[in-house]
């Protein structure tokens, strides 16, 4: 994380200030500054710089999950719990009123009266814009049925700047601005639709975007509005393949969540270790993974997708402390401008 702190190791605390008391439903609420910031607290808080030890020990995290998780949940948890924060937790939806048919606004009532924080995680895209409305604790979004995955992203950019920081802080030569391949469908797939809306930020150092799906329209209306009017040259194509040899960064995704099922990818869209990959090339997904990443690629300089597993922890810490506007507290004055 060192090298994301070169440029600039000064936090700005009015950029951060900017998500106090807030929720995060989207990735749209971030612009480059913000991602940034969020960015550089992260490697602050990985290299265990300031002394946040029990800075939320006052605050309850209810971690509301309606949908399976292994990351999202725990890494939220976890982050909690690091800095004394306490937490409740619903891990199966089946262990509430939800299975005798309770709704969404009498749940959002109890999460008032029981926690100061809630991240949700649900199937359906609808139930983050309900709740919001029953709230007045800041809500989350641990990922929103086939809409969106805001932290993930953060994550996702976390461990890109981590390991190219110029992409946000530098100016990158023409001929090495970066070209990144994401394998899904944005209008239907939450993390890469989060994901693409911050790879839009770092316009100025990346070069194309190409997206790799099977689907006729892979963006929704919203995104190919943004997509067109960015400056990055967005392509679409079937042959990942043929592809290789030009990507730079490969967002991956093991299956597209649709509505009410799930959706595969062909063998077309998979990478293992004869894949004809540049040298340099790195694999970021979101995880879980199926047979599209071969295990036989983890032990590569291929893999950044165990570091932006890692680094979620630190990321989720980050907005928790900002959202409960405790960055003051835990970071040297000097540190702040
Ligand atoms: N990346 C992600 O959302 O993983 P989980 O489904 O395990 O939370």
């Amino acid at each position: 994380p060192e090298g994301l702190l070169q440029y600039e190791p000064r936090l700005r605390i009015d950029v951060l200030d900017r998500l106090r008391n807030a929720s995060v439903l989207s990735a749209a609420q971030f612009d480059k500054d913000l991602l940034c910031e969020i960015s550089k607290l992260s490697a602050y808080l990985q290299l265990r710089k300031y002394k946040v030890n029990r800075a939320l020990e006052d605050k309850i995290m209810a971690a509301a999950f309606f949908e399976p998780s292994t990351r999202t949940r725990l890494s939220f948890e976890s982050a909690m719990l690091s800095v004394g924060g306490n937490t409740i937790s619903v891990a199966d939806a089946k262990t509430t009123g939800v299975a005798k048919g309770e709704s969404l606004q009498d749940i959002g009532q109890m999460f008032n009266s029981y926690a100061d924080v809630v991240v949700v995680r649900h199937t359906e895209q609808l139930a983050v814009a309900e709740l919001s409305e029953y709230l007045r604790i800041p809500m989350i979004n641990g990922g929103n049925g086939s809409d969106e995955h805001p932290t993930q992203a953060l994550a996702d950019w976390y461990a890109l700047l981590k390991w190219r920081p110029e992409i946000a802080f530098g100016n990158i030569p023409d001929k090495f601005k970066l070209n990144i391949g994401i394998i899904g469908t944005p209008g239907n797939m939450r993390t890469v639709k989060s994901f693409l809306q911050l790879a839009l930020l770092f316009h100025e150092n990346i070069n194309h975007i190409t997206i790799f799906s099977e689907m006729a329209d892979p963006l929704g209306d919203g995104l190919r509005e943004l997509c067109d009017a960015s400056p990055i040259g967005i392509n679409f194509s079937r042959d990942l393949q043929g592809s290789l040899e030009y990507l730079d960064v490969i967002y991956m995704n093991a299956i597209a969540f649709l509505g009410d099922g799930y959706r595969f990818y062909s063998e077309d869209f998979q990478l293992n270790a004869d894949s004809k990959l540049k040298h340099d090339t790195v694999i970021l997904h979101p995880l879980a993974r199926g047979e599209e990443l071969s295990t036989d690629l983890d032990r590569t300089q291929h893999n950044l997708y165990f570091n932006q597993a890692d680094g979620a922890v630190w990321v989720r810490q980050a907005l928790l402390l900002a959202i409960f506007d405790r960055v003051r507290n835990s970071v040297p004055d000097n540190l702040l401008i």
